[in-house]
């Protein structure tokens, strides 16, 4: 993609305007509501300083309905307030009366952040931008501001209502981070020489998942080599019998169809797909290493890739010219369950380029101080997967879109 195909903030003068910005503070929290990881508050600091002379509207979401973490923004803009060196004021409302007077009172330089924007239910349908248009949310905020803002590209490949609604009837453009992510990942793209190996984990099975299909059926990846929950489904899928609690705990995130989906995904690609030979056991916080094909049918949860599996795919991902990380190998915040991410982080960085998704593994990476090491590390998770596996993304459609309407409208 090139810079011209959506505008940014050096086509707009920002001075003096309202400016809303959707921004992605999604972050892993604790059950006191402390924040484990500011990585994604930390990154939209340059879009906030280039819109200094602004009046700036931040927009953004927290977790999912149902989650434990699905919480208020409060913390989140007393974070942002310590790295931008002002206050960023927290609104309890979204589009409602006390959102709107305080959006008109606002002066030069104020910076606002609106409630978790998924607290109101709209926000998470799947519709086309036009009806996202259509509703009150965008009715409501779009007359108070001037411009509008994408810079949460973590969430563009959600086509929800504060990712593609406004854009339709406000002139918008790209944030700092979006651009960044933009022109890094095809950066990546373009260079992306053979082999290149995909390493996917973590526990969104289903986004996974779709990712394999993609980046498989147009070879983007020579290799997807699987670790977390996806390769216990994606087992299951193969015959193995993971055992009753792992099946559970599949059974519990709405992922027992997902097991189709793997077999279906085997059939067609078998020789491109690593599945684990071994596992860690989960047993009363102690590490158990056993084959697959040996797992008892009463035993302990998986909770990381075996020592085995580790060395096989650490040899491999070593020869790849190409690695894109996405999704932690295990539950890497419990120490004994976090060699698998270690060692995977540790071996993708002897490739070429080296690009790493999503919030746990993006953690993992700065805690063993191996930021500087990746050519990349994306703010996203899905997006990021998405993005390289060459499905467009609604947000980015969006701004495409609105750069279009805009030039026509010169
Ligand atoms: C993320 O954490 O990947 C983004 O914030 C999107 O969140 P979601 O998967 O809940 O839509």
């Amino acid at each position: 993609m090139t810079a011209r195909d959506y505008l940014t903030i050096d086509d707009f003068d920002v001075d003096g305007k309202t400016i809303l910005v959707r921004v992605d503070l999604n972050v892993p929290m604790d059950p006191e509501e402390n924040i484990l990881d500011d990585m994604r508050i930390k990154s939209h600091i340059p879009t906030l300083e280039d819109l200094e002379d602004a009046k700036v509207v931040l927009l953004a979401h927290q977790s999912r309905a149902g989650k434990s973490d699905f919480t208020t923004m409060k913390p989140h803009a007393q974070r942002m307030s310590a790295y931008l060196g002002k206050e960023v004021e927290y609104v309890d409302d979204i589009f409602g009366s006390h959102a709107g007077s305080r959006i008109a009172s606002m002066e030069k330089g104020d910076v606002l952040l609106l409630e978790n924007v998924r607290f109101y239910s709209e926000e998470s349908l799947k519709r086309p931008a036009k009806e996202h248009a259509q509703t009150h949310m965008v009715k409501k905020l779009a007359p108070l501001v001037d411009i509008f803002l994408n810079d949460a590209f973590a969430v563009s490949h959600r086509s929800q209502l504060s990712i593609t609604g406004f854009s339709e009837v406000l002139p918008s453009g790209a944030g700092r981070v979006m651009e960044k992510e933009i022109t890094s990942l095809d950066k990546g793209l373009k260079g992306s020489e053979c082999p290149c190996i995909f390493v996917l984990g973590g526990a969104k099975v289903d986004d996974s998942l779709k990712v394999a299909e993609n980046v498989l059926s147009n070879e983007s990846a020579d290799r997807m080599l699987l670790t977390g929950v996806v390769a216990n489904v994606v087992l299951a899928a193969n015959g193995v019998d993971i055992g009753k609690v792992n099946m559970d705990f599949i059974e519990s995130q709405g992922y027992l169809d997902q097991i189709e989906r793997g077999e279906q995904i085997l059939d067609e690609y078998d020789g491109n797909i690593g599945l684990p030979v071994d596992v860690a056991l989960n047993d009363g916080g102690k590490r158990v290493e056993v084959l697959v094909d040996e797992l008892p049918a009463d035993g302990f949860p998986i909770n990381d890739i075996g020592i085995e599996t580790i060395v096989a795919y650490s040899k491999e991902i070593r020869n790849a010219k190409t690695v894109v990380l996405n999704g932690p190998a295990g539950l890497s915040e419990l120490d004994p369950f976090a060699l698998g991410t270690h060692e995977i982080i540790k071996a993708a960085v002897h490739s070429d380029y080296s690009i790493a998704g999503g919030g746990h593994i993006s953690a993992e990476i700065r805690n063993l101080g191996y930021d500087d090491r990746f050519s990349h590390l994306s703010t996203g998770g899905g997006a990021c997967i998405d993005y390289l596996a060459g499905m467009s993304l609604p947000g980015i459609e969006a701004l495409k879109d609105a750069a279009s309407r805009y030039r026509h409208n010169q």
